[in-house]
């Protein structure tokens, strides 16, 4: 869960890792550090903070220059975060330096024996201890860097993507990979080493995305040898034309990635759909279900892993799975799931949803469920990313880089393409009438439209959430297809304003929250119209007893809860299955808000990262 860059050619490396750097920040961004060969020796800076302190201390320290060099940003595992144990680091005798995204889960071993070798240590990394063990080898087998990379790696246990050079040997760069994504990007005389495309985009759409236990040697002038690190064979690497364009990966205007991505929404709601829905002629295809078809209609089971927000998404599968498609749904966390002995057999399909596809929890959710027979089917926005490989099948989201650590447009094209699924089952086993599936495809068409016009409510949502800053605590409460809404609002709120916020499902706040309820408490109510509608109306009664104030979510034209509630935010009419595409975009937008207002850093809180690629 850190960002790695890496660069050798005929450019200046250092913008290229800065700006590398930057774009990766998402990754994890308590340390920042890089180390660039100018020719003579390695300059290095690093430091405890995010990347533009790393600029600020580069330009108060050294002069960067050279062409070969590598960059870290850093989201702290072993060891707290300070300016030792920031990347990249040294080995003992100064020759090679290293950077890595992962864990070495057995490095104190490790690091006990090198000790009784007479190394010493200065941080508390695991990784310093990699580096450590691949100099040891390397003189002691008196192999070159590769070779010694090759053998180190095969006595680690863990988790790692790794980029070394060694200054005595300035053209060449060494990188691996296992359970930590890494892709090589191919120039003209010139290679790129990043944790994604991001870095190298605007220098070359060609890249190599290695494979688990995969490594590469990258040279200047003979370009890229990948091999596989358990037997050292040799690997005709594919070559991926990059689709990925620089204004994706841009705030284009906004002030945060969280607010373009949020607006982004109608329109990757579209991307996600097209050419998978024809709403006239009645058609939805996807490739990878209709490859898969007979599994999904005769499955026993639909088991959902996941994490987070991409787990809301799946609570909202469950409900339309079981209600259209009649298929029993369980939605699990992939960290719970991988740790009991779940019972699961081959008459079962399991969905991994995840926006990144490096969640390191589904990813060994998923293994499991391949263990146990199960067909894996994958629901992923990252292309090519590990769990989009590991599947056996799947369906992309197509939402585009999605930069925010605050999941949004994920979201909700995670739900669009749950949707699409769970309409063609319905269709193909004929557990929905013919003309409310036909109906449900033109509304699933319409809803780009209701989102942007759901988005025109900001401003109004602005003054609600300077109202309500100051609060210490939030309720979220949703009935239904909205009860994960609830949950996804809480958590948009949580982890960008640090404000503490639960969700419920409003019928099971009289069971223990509402003892909560006094007129500090803020309570985020879904009550579009829909069948739990009156049920929820009487949950507002019991909030309004208690003096809780009310803000609620509305469909537009309601009166009753507009007369109810202290505030109201409104959303155009959906049927009801469809509204959490729709109803989500206030709660969205009024975590921004709030977290703005605070002055949190929106796009990168605190403590977290992106793709959490440890458990
Ligand atoms: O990349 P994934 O969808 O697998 O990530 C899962 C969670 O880590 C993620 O949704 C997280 O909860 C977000 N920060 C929520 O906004």
């Amino acid at each position: 869960m850190c960002g790695i860059v890496g660069y050798i050619g005929h450019r200046d490396a250092y913008p290229i890792i800065l700006n590398g750097l930057k774009r990766l920040e998402y990754r994890g961004y308590d340390s920042a550090g890089v180390a660039l060969y100018d020719g003579t020796g390695i300059q290095m800076a690093k430091t405890k903070g995010k990347v533009a302190d790393l600029e600020a201390k580069v330009n108060a320290e050294i002069t960067p220059n050279g062409s070969l060099g590598i960059g870290h940003t850093r989201w702290a595992t072993h060891g707290v975060p300070n300016d030792i144990n920031s990347h990249p680091h040294y080995s003992n005798s100064g020759d090679l330096v290293i950077i890595h995204n992962g864990i070495i889960e057995n490095y104190g071993s490790i690091k006990k024996e090198l000790i009784n070798r007479g190394y010493t240590f200065k941080s508390d990394t695991d990784t310093e201890v990699l580096v450590n063990l691949i100099e040891e080898i390397k003189k002691k087998e008196k192999v070159k860097l590769g070779k010694a990379v090759q053998i180190a790696l095969n006595n680690v246990v863990g988790a790692y993507a790794i980029a070394v050079f060694d200054r005595n040997k300035p053209d060449e760069i060494v990188v691996a990979k296992l359970g930590s994504p890494l892709a090589i990007g191919i120039g003209e005389n010139e290679f790129f080493v990043a944790s994604d495309a991001t870095p190298f985009i605007e220098f070359t759409n060609n890249a190599i995305y290695l494979e688990d236990e995969e490594m590469a040697i990258i040279r200047l002038k003979k370009g890229v040898k990948v091999r596989k690190i358990k037997d050292d064979s040799l690997v005709d690497p594919y070559i991926q034309e990059l689709k990925l364009n620089i204004e994706q990966i841009e705030k284009g205007g906004y002030d945060h990635f969280m607010l373009k991505e949020i607006y982004e929404q109608p329109e990757v709601i579209k991307d996600t759909y097209r050419g998978r829905l024809l709403a006239k002629q009645g058609i939805i295809k996807m490739a990878g279900l209709e490859e898969n078809m007979s599994k999904f209609v005769n499955a026993n089971r639909i088991i959902i892993i996941a994490c987070g927000t991409s787990w809301h998404a799946g609570l909202v599968a469950e409900y339309i799975f079981e209600e259209w498609a009649r298929i029993p749904v369980e939605v699990e966390y992939a960290s719970e799931f991988r740790y009991r002995n779940p019972i699961i057999t081959d008459k079962d399909v399991v969905i991994a949803i995840s926006q990144s596809g490096e969640t390191a929890d589904t990813l060994a959710a998923i293994k499991l469920a391949k263990q146990k027979g199960a067909l894996v089917y994958g629901v992923c926005n990252v292309v090519g990313s590990t769990i989009s490989r590991e599947t056996h099948s799947g369906s992309y989201t197509h939402a585009g880089p999605e930069i925010g650590v605050a999941s949004t447009k994920a979201f909700t094209t995670q739900i669009t393409v749950l949707t699409m699924i769970a309409l063609r089952l319905a269709d193909v086993k004929g557990t929905m009438s013919k003309s409310d599936y036909m109906m449900h495809l033109r509304e699933l068409e319409m809803i780009p439209d209701l989102v942007a016009a759901a988005l025109k409510s900001e401003d109004k949502i602005k003054e609600i959430a300077k109202i309500f800053k100051d609060a210490s605590n939030f309720l979220y409460l949703g009935r239904g297809y909205n009860f994960p809404v609830a949950l996804e609002g809480a958590l948009k709120l949580k982890e960008i304003s640090y404000i503490h916020a639960e969700g419920y499902p409003a019928a099971e706040m009289k069971h223990g929250p509402i003892a909560l309820i006094d007129e500090q408490m803020p309570v985020v109510v879904i009550a579009v119209n829909s069948n739990h509608y009156e049920k929820v109306v009487s949950n507002i009664e019991e909030i309004k007893a208690r003096k809780g104030k009310i803000i609620a979510v509305v469909t537009e034209g309601d009166t009753v809860v507009k007369e109810l509630a202290d505030y109201v935010m409104e959303v155009p009419a959906t049927p009801e299955s469809l509204s959490p595409l729709v109803t989500t975009i206030p709660l969205q937008l009024l975590s921004y808000h709030i977290a703005v207002m605070l002055d949190k850093n929106v796009d990168q809180p605190r403590n977290l990262a992106k793709s959490v690629t440890v458990e």
